[in-house]
Order: C-alpha cells, then structure tokens, then sequence
C-alpha cells in the first residue's frame, strides 16, 4: 500500500545519489508513487553503513589517515578477505532495532523476518579497571543496588532525610528498598541469590557466590554506566535484528526498487541545479539529468563534491563532524561462551579499549558462533583503526582474555574489521554537529536538491534516523511536484 500517489501527475524523474538506507528507503518510496528513481551508488554494493559481511566478502580499508606524523604501518591500504563459514554473518554496522522505530515497520512491509538481539544479559559480565576480575553483570547489578539501598535506607530509618519525607513517604521508601535491594528488615545487604551460584541449584541447593566484597570496592568498580546501558530509550529489550543479518533490510529495498535502477561502482563528481531540472556528473560517463535530486551521502562527502548549491548550503555540509567507531568479529569453531559460560547473547561491558563485547543472538548450539570482539567509539575505535587488521586482532584477543581467559584465543576460525573512518565513500561511523548552524538549512532543499539521512535527524547512529530522513523528503518532494504540476 502505497503512502504517496501522482494522481495523474507526470511521472517526475529522480536521481538519488547513495544507496545507503536513507537513499534506498527514498527511491523505494517513490518509485510506490510512480516516480523513475535512479540511484547512484560509488560503492560496489548497496547498502552503505549497514554492510553484514560474510564468507566471500572482502574489505578494502583507505589508507590510515595522515597527521600524527608517520604513516603508520597501514598506511597503505589494506584489503581484508572474509573466510567466515557458511551461516556465520557479521554485523559490521547496524546491528540492533528498537522496538519503537520505523525500521521495524519497514521490516514488516517488506517481509523481513525478525529475531530478538539480546542487548542486555545478566550473565555476560562487566569488567572495569577497578576491578581485580570481571563478574556477571547480576553479580555487580545486585552488589550495586543492595548497597545503595543499604546506604539510602539506613539514612531514611535515622531520620536524615525527615526534612525531605513525611512519616508515609518514610515508610514506603524503606518498603522499596527492602526489596529494590534484598536487603530485608535488618536493612543492611550481605548478598543473596542474585548474586548468582558457583554451583547452579538443581537436585541439590547449589552453592551460592556467597558474600558480597566490601562497599567501598563496589563503588570503586565504577559500574554506574554499564548496569545502566539498557535503561537508554533506544537500547532497551527487546530489541531486534533481522534473521540472516541485518543487509536482509537493504537488499529488500534495493530489490523492491530493481537493480536495473541502481548503479553502483559510479562517483558523483557534480551536482547542478540547472533550469528545469538538476545535472549530476558521474566519473566515467556522460552527466545525468532528472526533475530533482535526493543527494543520500554523508555531509562530509558531499560537502566535497563540486557543484552551484550556493555558500551557505556548502558551509552547512561542511559542519558535521565524522565520528569513529569500530568493530571486529572473531568466528570461533566452538561457542564456548554457550558451552562454559552460559552466556547467550548480550553483551560484556568494560572500561578497555575494546568498548563492548558481544555474544551472537543467533545459532545458539550450532557448531561455530561470531562474537563481536571489540565495538568501540571515539579515540579507542581510532587507535584500533590505525592498526593493520592483523595488529587489531591481536590487541582485541589479548584484553577479551582478561575477560574470558585462555579459550578466548582458542578455536578461532576467522575474523574480520571494520574502521567506519576507513571505508572507501562513507569516511565516518556517524556524525556530531558542533552547532546546529546548518541543520535547519539543510531540511530545506537547495533548488531541486534534497538532502536525506541519519545525520538530518535526532536519530544519528540508526537506519531509523535514515528511514525517518527519507519518508521526510519524499514527502516534501511529491507536494512540490502536485502543486508545481
Ligand atoms: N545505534 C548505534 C548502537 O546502537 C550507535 C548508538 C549507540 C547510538 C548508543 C545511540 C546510542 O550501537
């Protein structure tokens, strides 16, 4: 069912420049309305960010960026070959769906089946520099809220806080802590199940972890972030992902709007408005013309491609920072994060360099698994992406094994990583607008050139963000061309 209808307009033609989500979900949204789109994709697939990597792929990195003086030793470029198995696939960018965003709906109309992406495990484990071993996320969560509630409680029952809570209010909070932190009548926490077993109940009673360490360790763990991460409206469970990996979506979309109307491995070099109509010069062929133009590439990009789009809209793409963040996934022969550590899914939290690990939300049991070995941000995705790949292997295997010890660096297949800074035509994981100027400027379009993706929304870093961008513009385009005939 189709949101948009010409009724009997002229078919206009448009030229959507990017075959990331947003540029995808705009031609595909057109061409429901009886639009010609053509998409004009540098890469040598669609997709853009949202690149699932599996056996057979390969990854072309660009040279490390110059500046801090040496060229470092992957200076030159690498290629990555892919020898995941089959079945093995790795998320190298989007990875999970909130449950509020328009990309579950595009899932649904397109028929993208789903599964649940487990994005917050109890028994993953959290593991900070001021601690002496990384300990189940439970562990931490019951030691975190049993204290304070211990500490808030015992502040409440000798009338600290009378100036702030009437004799009901008193009564009730300390009713909610008893139990927000198992700490009872006594008010006072010494641990219980919820810290978990060293030996699961079964016929017998099991052995519990026993005692909780002293609260002055348990603050100094430094854990506040990391027991909170899927408390974040757009982290919370149930989250999804799409079976088979998450490209599922964008081949869906690029299915729907037919390869004969994407053209890939072909660089915009120009963008005009020209009376009528806009011209986007390609390299190695003749310029194209169409009605108007959605321009889907990152602003960083486009802000380097000439063209008559007038000063300010130039300074306004100008504006947004491209971030950095990484991830590498490591395919093991053995899932013995099922197998030993009874983790299914979710993720690791750690103040390393490493940022996240994460434990695959598919083909629990089967005989190979992908973990996500490190998925950072900010100048720790920077420090792994100067690294050759070999280099970031390495360096990732070496601190997972302060978290999961010796197996950690064994039965490992295959691996593979992506530097979003480093990827040929994108050059950046999202962006960061220092001022809004230009924001706003760029909703509107320049001439007959919209401008569509994450980076217009408050929705940067998710394919909604891209889809939200894309149903905007289209939008705004169809009206333009009811009322201008
Ligand atoms: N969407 C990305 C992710 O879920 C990046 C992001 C992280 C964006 C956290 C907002 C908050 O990992």
């Amino acid at each position: 069912p189709s949101d948009f209808s010409l009724r009997g307009g002229r078919a206009a033609t448009v030229l959507v420049l990017g075959a990331g989500v947003a540029g995808l979900a705009s031609a595909y949204e057109l061409g429901k309305a009886g639009y010609h789109c053509t998409v004009i994709e540098a890469r040598d697939r669609v997709g853009g960010r949202s690149m699932t990597l599996r056996g057979g792929d390969s990854v072309t990195e660009l040279p490390a960026r110059a500046g801090a003086g040496e060229p470092g030793p992957a200076a030159a470029g690498a290629v990555q070959r892919v020898t995941f198995g089959d079945g093995t696939y790795f998320n190298s960018g989007p990875a999970r769906i909130a449950q509020w965003m328009v990309t579950l709906d595009y899932c649904r109309e397109l028929g993208v089946p789903l599964e649940v992406f487990v994005n917050n495990n109890a028994s993953a484990y959290v593991f900070t520099a001021g601690m002496k071993a990384p300990v189940r996320a439970r562990t931490a969560r019951a030691d975190a809220y049993g204290y304070i509630s211990e500490l808030l409680a015992k502040a409440t029952d000798e009338g600290a806080l009378d100036a702030r809570l009437d004799d009901g209010d008193r009564e009730r909070l300390l009713d909610f802590l008893s139990s927000f932190g198992e700490i009872g009548a006594s008010y006072e926490y010494s641990g219980g199940d919820r810290r978990g077993y060293r030996v699961d109940p079964g016929v017998g009673p099991g052995t519990a972890l026993g005692p909780p360490p002293a609260l002055s360790d348990v603050l100094g763990e430094g854990l506040g972030r990391m027991l909170t991460m899927d408390a974040g409206y757009d982290q919370a469970m149930p989250m999804f992902q799409p079976v088979g990996g998450m490209d599922s979506i964008v081949r869906a979309l690029a299915r729907e709007v037919g390869a004969a109307n994407i053209r890939t491995g072909t660089r915009v070099t120009g963008i005009m408005n020209r009376p009528g109509g806009v011209e986007v010069s390609v390299e190695g062929g003749a310029p194209l013309t169409a009605d108007y133009c959605v321009a889907a590439l990152p602003p960083h990009l486009l802000a380097r491609i000439p063209g008559n789009l007038g000063a300010g809209v130039q300074a306004a793409l100008g504006t947004p920072v491209p971030l950095s963040a990484g991830k590498l996934g490591l395919e093991y022969g053995r899932r013995w994060w099922e197998i030993e550590d009874r983790v299914y899914g979710g993720a690791t939290e750690t103040d390393l360099d490493l940022g996240h690990i994460w434990y695959p939300s598919y083909g629990f049991h089967t005989d190979r698994g992908l973990i996500v070995g490190y998925y950072n941000t900010g100048a720790d995705a920077e420090t792994y992406a100067a690294l050759p790949h070999g280099d970031r292997l390495r360096r990732a295997l070496a601190q997972g094994g302060m978290v999961h010890g010796r197996k950690y660096g064994a039965n490992l297949l295959a691996s593979a990583s992506v530097a979003w800074t480093r990827q040929p035509h994108i050059e950046g994981a999202w962006v960061r607008w220092p001022s809004m100027n230009g924001f706003s400027l760029l909703q509107r379009p320049a001439g007959r050139v919209y401008f569509a993706g994450d980076w217009l929304t408050h929705l940067i870093a998710w394919q909604a963000g891209a889809f939200e961008s894309a149903r905007k513009v289209v939008t705004e385009l169809h009206h333009r061309v009811l009322k201008e005939g």
